[in-house]
């Protein structure tokens, strides 16, 4: 499963690519805000420094808004994602920027019909978002094993990128159930690391080896 982490922040994008576990990079309108950063600035940034793809969302809503941004954002360098909203225009984006070639990330999926639609189009990526749904009392997850079975059915290339996800859980879930890219925020992958036995463990060891009074070095 490949890792996407859902920032616009340069550092926290440094420090978990240079652990080797960042295979892509995932913004939004919402994460450049958050940064303060220019979004062409910040972008081209982020690409320089993580070789998979980067995701750059376009904020117009009629197609050929969509298209004319999304070519611009793909401009910045050859990793970009152009990312198009689940909207009727968003998919007419979709299928003409595919069509030439760029990668597209289809964002703001609640639907197994509304994935249907983003793969006929030839999204490379879909992007279901499991907190938001968890949010509203339904579970996301179940809407990432229905894309995935519904992509398995036709054999449908588009990446199910699981998004939207809060906790450690929510990435357990979407391996288990064969999602191709999770993207998470910085601080939910870190937690990845934890556990608490694994403290305790230490703390055991380190109190131990105290009393051997040895060093290693
Ligand atoms: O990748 C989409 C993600 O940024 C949305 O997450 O937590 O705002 O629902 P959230």
């Amino acid at each position: 499963m490949k890792f996407f982490v859902d920032t616009a922040e340069i550092d926290a994008i440094a420090e978990l690519n240079d652990l080797g576990i960042v295979d892509g990079v995932t913004t939004n309108p919402s994460l450049i805000m958050k940064s303060g950063r220019n979004i062409l600035e910040v972008t081209k940034e982020i690409c320089d420094l993580v070789d998979g793809p980067v995701s750059a969302e376009v904020v117009a809503t009629k197609a050929e808004d969509m298209i004319a941004e999304g070519r611009k954002l793909a401009g910045i360098a050859d990793n970009i994602a152009v990312k198009v909203p689940l909207t009727w225009d968003g998919l007419k984006a979709c299928k003409v920027l595919s069509g030439e070639g760029q990668m597209v990330n289809v964002t703001l999926c609640f639907s197994a019909n509304q994935a249907l639609l983003a793969a006929k189009v030839g999204a490379t990526f879909i992007s279901p978002f499991i907190g938001r749904l968890d949010d509203i009392n339904i579970d996301g997850m179940d809407l990432i094993a229905d894309i995935r079975t519904i992509y398995d059915n036709y054999g449908f290339d588009t990446q199910i990128l699981a998004a939207s996800i809060r906790s450690v859980n929510h990435i357990t879930d979407a391996a288990r159930i064969g999602a191709d890219v999770i993207t998470a925020p910085p601080g939910v992958i870190r937690k990845l690391a934890e556990h608490p036995l694994t403290d305790k463990g230490l703390a055991a060891f380190m109190a131990d080896w105290e009393k051997t009074g040895q060093d290693i070095l």
